[in-house]
């Protein structure tokens, strides 16, 4: 197993609801690689934590690999929201989606098969590290994090509330904004 990638908090603000928050964890996550021999080949540790109101967080990407991922929860809660991209004339559609759902992940060995048209990132709602495998052997492009830096995060932001304990920001830099799906993960892959 070895580091592959961490993700500052510095790195991090550009995607944030509040990109001038300025409280929260040093490095928002951890990616590890060649975690095994079988199935899962990353691990990505995700600080429990916030940054202003909004939980911790992965920056988020698109696949431009046509290839399904598949996600298992370790152990923690998190969210993971999903949003499914829009292409018109062979081009990505960067202000609009399709769907959006966020899919709850609260007891370890969860899974989840993400299909390749869905941006995704995890956020971390629980007050322990979020840990998750993943078997993405396809690699990135900075094409993948492009749009997602572009728009300045994904379709949401999830920030926390005293009542409802989730609270969902719809991010003005999309011109529309489909109502969010609540979702278990088997839930989704029965859907898809
Ligand atoms: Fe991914």
């Amino acid at each position: 197993m070895k580091l592959k990638s961490s993700r500052p908090f510095s790195e991090l603000s550009e995607i944030l609801y509040n990109p001038s928050a300025k409280d929260g964890p040093e490095i928002a996550y951890w990616v590890f690689s060649e975690i095994s021999k079988g199935k899962w080949e990353n691990m990505t540790v995700t600080s429990a934590g916030f940054y202003g109101d909004e939980f911790t967080k992965t920056y988020g990407h698109y696949h431009g690999t046509n290839v399904v991922e598949n996600y298992l929860l370790v152990s923690g809660k998190g969210v993971l929201q999903l949003q499914k991209k829009i292409v018109e004339n062979e081009t990505v559609v960067e202000n609009r989606v399709e769907s959006v759902y966020m899919v709850q992940f609260e007891k370890p060995g969860e899974k989840i098969s993400i299909p390749y048209e869905f941006g995704h990132s995890f956020s971390n709602v629980g007050n322990e590290p979020l840990v998750t495998f993943d078997d993405w052997r396809s690699g990135h492009t900075d094409h993948d994090y492009e749009i997602i830096q572009k728009q300045k995060g994904l379709c949401y932001y999830l920030l926390r509330d005293e009542h409802a304990g989730i609270k969902l920001v719809p991010n003005p830099n999309y011109t529309q904004h489909p109502k969010p799906i609540w979702i278990t993960p088997n839930e989704f892959n029965e859907l898809f």
